[in-house]
C-alpha cells in the first residue's frame, strides 16, 4: 500500500523532510510497480533503480541523519544507528541475491518486504522519536 507524506511525519529539519518525500517518492513507485503488464527487461530495469537508489540515496540520508544526532546529543543515538545498520546489513544480502538471481518475482517481493517494509516502519517510529527530540531542541 502506497505511504503518504504527512506532516505528522516531519522531523523539522529540512534537509532530512526532503531526503524522506523522496525515500517515500521512490518506494511508491516499486509499489505501484504493474508486473503483471512488464516484460522481464522493465522490471529488470525498474528493480535496479531502485536497488541504485536505496544504495547510494539512503546511505547518505542515514548519514546525515546520524551526524544531525550526533550534533545534538540524541540520546538514542546508538540504538538508531544500530538500526540503519541493520538495513544496510539486510540491503547487502539483497544486492547479492539480485546479482546471483537477476530479477525475479520472489527479488521483487524479497525488495519490498525487507526494505521497502522496513523503512517506511523506520520513519513512521524511529525517526519519529528522534523528530520528538530535535524539535525540543530546535525550539527558539
Ligand atoms: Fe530516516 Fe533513520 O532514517
Amino acid at each position: 500500500m502506497e505511504i503518504q507524506w504527512h506532516e505528522s511525519l516531519a522531523t523539522g529539519v529540512d534537509k532530512i523532510d526532503d531526503q524522506h518525500k523522496e525515500i517515500i517518492a521512490r518506494i511508491n513507485t516499486l509499489i505501484n510497480m504493474d508486473m503483471e503488464n512488464m516484460d522481464s527487461e522493465e522490471m529488470e530495469h525498474e528493480l535496479q533503480k531502485v536497488l541504485r537508489f536505496l544504495g547510494g540515496y539512503v546511505i547518505d540520508h542515514f548519514n546525515a541523519e546520524e551526524e544531525i544526532m550526533t550534533r545534538y546529543h540524541y540520546p538514542e543515538y546508538d540504538e538508531h544507528k544500530k538500526e540503519h545498520l541493520t538495513f544496510l546489513k539486510n540491503f547487502a544480502t539483497l544486492k547479492r541475491m539480485f546479482e546471483k538471481e537477476g530479477t525475479t518475482s520472489l527479488m521483487i517481493t524479497a525488495t519490498q518486504n525487507q526494505a521497502v517494509d522496513w523503512l517506511v516502519k523506520h520513519i513512521k517510529n524511529i525517526d519519529q522519536k528522534m523528530a520528538a527530540f530535535l524539535k525540543s531542541k530546535m525550539q527558539p
